[in-house]
């Protein structure tokens, strides 16, 4: 039996590798082209009972990551994540605010911005007490 040539040798397994890399590129052009971005569904987050969230009570929520406001005006919710680049903002050192740490942007306790680069306020999230009186953040 003849002996293929080093060369030769070498020549199919090189183009043997240059086909398969180009099969495997091709497929993920392809698969690249065929993505469809769909909109994340809302997170929901069950938080217990509501009676845990007194009446003056700001909690925060670092899973959320979010602050748990209950006022005279009832439960509402806000975002700690920074509107600058995503970063998640905390109270501030005078526990009337919220400070970035990434880049230094400032909030007030409602979430407006008071110095940036941030120039959005921090989004508020839906809070709602259910039918049996459990607590419920929803991200949407
Ligand atoms: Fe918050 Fe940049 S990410 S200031």
């Amino acid at each position: 039996m003849d002996e293929m040539p080093r060369r030769d040798f070498l020549k199919l397994v090189t183009n043997a590798l240059l086909g398969v890399s180009g099969l495997l590129g091709l497929g993920g052009l392809v698969r690249y082209l065929d993505f469809e971005a769909e909109a994340p569904p809302p997170e929901v987050f069950e938080l217990g009972a509501a009676a845990d969230y007194p009446p003056g009570s700001s909690t925060v929520l670092p899973d959320v990551p979010a602050v748990l406001i209950h006022d005279e005006a009832g439960f509402r919710a806000m975002s700690l994540v920074c509107t600058h680049l995503g970063c998640t903002v905390e109270p501030n050192a005078a526990g009337d605010g919220y400070v970035c740490p990434c880049h230094g942007s400032r909030y007030d306790a409602a979430g407006a911005v008071r110095r940036g680069p941030a120039s959005d306020a921090l989004p508020a999230l839906r809070a709602e007490v259910t039918g049996d009186s459990q607590l419920r953040l929803t991200l949407s």
